[in-house]
């Protein structure tokens, strides 16, 4: 795939067959994330790579109960509370990995660095024909201490970008853009 066939055709996966990703794979999904830009150079980011599927499931069960209690602003929503509610539902859709993207400082870029080693890492997944999803219901928990814990992660770190990847089922489905807001400031 050259690179405008990976930007245009990457889209969140949200099914996955059971085949699971071997280590080398990973590793070099984490080498591309690396080599994104971050503020004065600190690559302030560590990375979490969950395969234990009883974890995943742990972790699944106990994100969708704190988003029920302590919904981040602006994500309360009907559709969400029934979503969170269902038992059945799995937050990671049954993916065989997790790559928790984590700051390592609480600078003021944090969260910015590590977003952009995460869409670098979700475009070198497409690139392989990988699928990936940023679980955004994750972040909230695995940022509590109870978290933190669960992927071995020190108070310091701040866990930003909870990425799922395996295979892709199916061609996830076309998303279309909204035409975008451009003010164009000219001389
Ligand atoms: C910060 C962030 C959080 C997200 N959280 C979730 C999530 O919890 N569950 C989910 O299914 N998709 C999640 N997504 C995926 C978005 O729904 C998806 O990117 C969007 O619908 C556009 O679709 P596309 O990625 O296929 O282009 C998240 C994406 C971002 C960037």
């Amino acid at each position: 795939m050259n690179f405008e066939q990976v930007i245009y055709s990457r889209r969140s996966v949200r099914e996955f067959t059971t085949q699971s990703i071997d280590e080398m794979t990973l590793r070099q999904l984490i080498d591309a994330a690396i080599q994104a830009p971050s503020a004065v150079n600190e690559q302030a980011w560590s990375f979490v790579v969950v395969q234990d599927k009883r974890l995943l499931s742990r972790i699944s069960s106990l994100a969708k109960a704190h988003m029920l209690t302590a919904p981040p602003t602006g994500v309360v929503s009907q559709h969400f509370q029934e979503l969170l509610s269902d038992p059945n539902f799995d937050i990671f859709y049954g993916a065989p990995a997790l790559i928790v993207i984590s700051s390592t400082t609480v600078g003021p870029w944090a969260t910015e660095n590590c977003a952009l080693a995460a869409e670098n890492l979700m475009l070198a997944a497409c690139s392989v024909g990988l699928g990936t999803c940023w679980i955004g219901f994750a972040q909230t928990w695995l940022g509590t201490a109870d978290g933190r814990a669960a992927l071995d992660l020190p108070a310091s770190c701040l866990p930003v970008a909870p990425i799922i990847v395996g295979h892709p089922k199916s061609a996830p489905p076309p998303v279309p853009r909204r035409e975008p807001e451009i003010r164009w400031i000219a001389p």
